[in-house]
């Protein structure tokens, strides 16, 4: 399976997390990395280039720090622009059919603070189901994130704990070595992973 990891941060050169995270990507066999702020600074996005890798992949990874409960703007502007009618969506669009969809997001808030009656009143869950919906809509199966919480007072041990256990799932990923029907059953993909490691 060819994985294709979609990566947007606009601000890399000032990041703790995702810096560590992205590290040696591509080294990791069927794993596409793709740095959407490092091509598109100027938010001039090669649709057909972009459509290209994606019918070239079976899983489309979004890959991002939580920004306003949301992605950063390049990325929402991919969307836009990439997912056309007839190609990703509608009767006759289905380039994406039958990929895997995820994201990785990294949060600065704590997971306890993302659920109903907590500081962000909301799950990641129920955040990012813009993009999990969008998935849906181009026929895509959408997993559950992968996520990093407390990026605000996060150590370099955990960085790197972090780290391997997300080289571990695209590893996995790529080696079909992931059972979708068990998977989407956890709230985040972390979850499945920790159980696997026992
Ligand atoms: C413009 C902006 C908006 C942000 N919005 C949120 C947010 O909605 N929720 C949250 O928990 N953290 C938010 N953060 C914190 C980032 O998610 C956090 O700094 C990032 O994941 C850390 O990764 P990095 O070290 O790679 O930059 C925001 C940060 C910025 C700069």
């Amino acid at each position: 399976m060819k994985v294709l990891v979609l990566f947007a941060h606009p601000a890399l050169h000032k990041s703790y997390v995702n810096k560590v995270l992205i590290e040696e990507m591509n080294v990791i066999d069927g794993v596409t990395f793709h740095d959407l702020y490092e091509l598109y600074p100027e938010f001039d996005i090669d649709v057909s280039h972009e459509q290209d890798l994606l019918s070239q992949h079976d899983c489309i990874v979004f890959h991002h720090p939580l920004f306003w409960y949301s992605t950063p703007a390049l990325l929402k502007e991919w969307q836009d622009l990439v997912l056309q009618h007839d190609w990703a969506f509608g009767s006759k669009g289905n380039a994406l059919k039958g990929k895997l969809f995820f994201n990785v997001v990294t949060v600065g808030g704590p997971r306890k603070a993302y659920q109903k009656g907590e500081f962000h009143n909301h799950s990641i869950n129920e955040l990012l189901s813009p993009l999990t919906q969008t998935a849906a809509l181009c026929k895509m199966t959408a997993l559950p994130p992968f996520v990093v919480h407390g990026t605000h007072a996060i150590e370099d041990k955990e960085i790197q704990q972090y780290k391997n256990q997300y080289f571990r799932l695209l590893e996995l990923l790529a080696t079909k070595n992931v059972d979708v029907n068990k998977v989407t059953s956890y709230k985040y993909l972390n979850d499945y992973l920790k159980e696997l490691e026992g």
